[in-house]
């Protein structure tokens, strides 16, 4: 088996994504991640584990029994969390995930009141919480920095595992998951994810959240991809890359009203401003064709649905919340089930959840 303290920092680093996969594993977890990094990692046998570990949590999780079995399962562990961006959804759902299971949390939210500060290096704060914790989820601003983390840990005397809660405009890997557990249980019944349309619209170039939810949807048998976008936020040339690759069947296009005739599945996401490299920059770009509102609904097949990784601004309209097909607020709770299944997953306690008597 490939582990990360047999091979240096460079060569780790310079292996294309599919090809780190084995090193970011747990020792005989059967392909389930002990790092999770980036999507990379993720085919669909390990998809369906989760998606299936994510269900039977939330079933247990419904008795008093159940719930307080779950909370005994990692109460001998402890996470921290380190988040050096804003957010809201991803760290309080894996805070949230971190109590079903009976994990104690830390947290730094803002690297200015950690020592970082004081002028420490990332390595040396990674450092430091591991020595207090068990595992650290931590998101980004810097693209990478989590996959040298995780080099830098194995390599230490107090190996944990980490998991990337978004790092830059790279990689959204758990987002990506609670979008297929999303998936999966909105087509559970209607012959799943295999066969269907989906189709991104916004800023494609900066969401991270797309580069990782695009690979994953590849494990799946036949399903488009549409992009939709202004020509200055088009989806970037390395997802592209990839589906052209992997034979994906996708299609690059600047028609909303058009593709959401056709999706099983839309998915828009927010103009990502934050990366300006000029102030103000976002907002010359014309988006207004890039927005679902009432007519985008009228116009979507009965069996679709809508989703969003949120945070929104106005690129869904409020009228769209109630209609059934919106299923941004269930994705939401969808990660929690999902990061609990994968906090689960990565110490080793997927078989014994599935089998215990719940
Ligand atoms: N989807 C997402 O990453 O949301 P937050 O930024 O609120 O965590």
């Amino acid at each position: 088996m490939a582990r990360l303290t047999d091979i240096g920092w460079n060569e780790f680093h310079a292996l294309p994504l599919e090809a780190k996969r084995p090193y970011l594993e747990r020792v005989e977890g059967g392909g389930m991640p002990y790092h999770t990094l980036f999507a990379q990692q993720f085919d669909r046998p390990i998809l369906e584990r989760l998606c299936a570990l994510a269900n039977r949590i939330r079933f247990i999780n419904k008795s008093k029994e159940g719930a307080l079995y779950l909370k005994s399962v990692l109460a001998h562990k402890r996470a921290m969390l380190y988040f050096s961006q804003p957010s809201s959804r991803t760290f309080l759902s894996h805070l949230a995930a971190c109590q079903i299971l009976g994990v104690t949390t830390g947290s730094v939210r803002d690297a200015a009141t950690s020592s970082e500060f004081k002028g420490e290096s990332h390595e040396d704060s990674i450092r430091t919480f591991s020595s207090y914790f068990d595992m650290i989820i931590m998101r980004s601003p810097e693209q990478g920095l989590a996959e040298k983390m995780s080099w830098e840990l194995s390599n230490s005397s107090r190996p944990i595992p980490i998991l990337n809660a978004g790092s830059g405009k790279d990689q959204h890997p758990t987002q990506a998951l609670l979008d297929i557990y999303t998936l999966f249980r909105s087509f559970e019944n209607k012959g799943g994810i295999d066969g269907k349309t989906v189709v991104f619209c916004g800023d494609l170039m900066r969401g991270r959240t797309v580069r990782s939810l695009s690979y994953l949807l590849t494990n799946f048998k036949d399903v488009r991809q549409v992009f939709v976008a202004p020509q200055e936020l088009r989806v970037p040339d390395d997802v592209i890359a990839v589906l052209e690759e992997k034979g994906v069947d996708f299609k690059v296009s600047d028609d909303l009203q058009a593709a959401v005739r056709t999706a099983d599945a839309v998915y828009m996401t927010r103009i990502q401003d934050e990366w300006d490299e000029s102030k103000g920059a976002s907002a010359k770009i014309d988006t207004s064709r890039f927005k679902f509102g009432a007519e985008e609904l009228k116009l979507l097949p009965a069996d679709g649905i809508i989703m969003h990784p949120l945070p929104r601004r106005d690129e869904i309209a409020t009228c769209c919340d109630h209609d059934p097909r919106a299923m941004y607020w269930r994705q939401m709770r969808n990660g929690m089930w999902i990061r609990a299944a994968l906090i689960a997953s990565t110490f080793g306690f997927e078989k014994s959840i599935m089998e215990c008597g719940y």
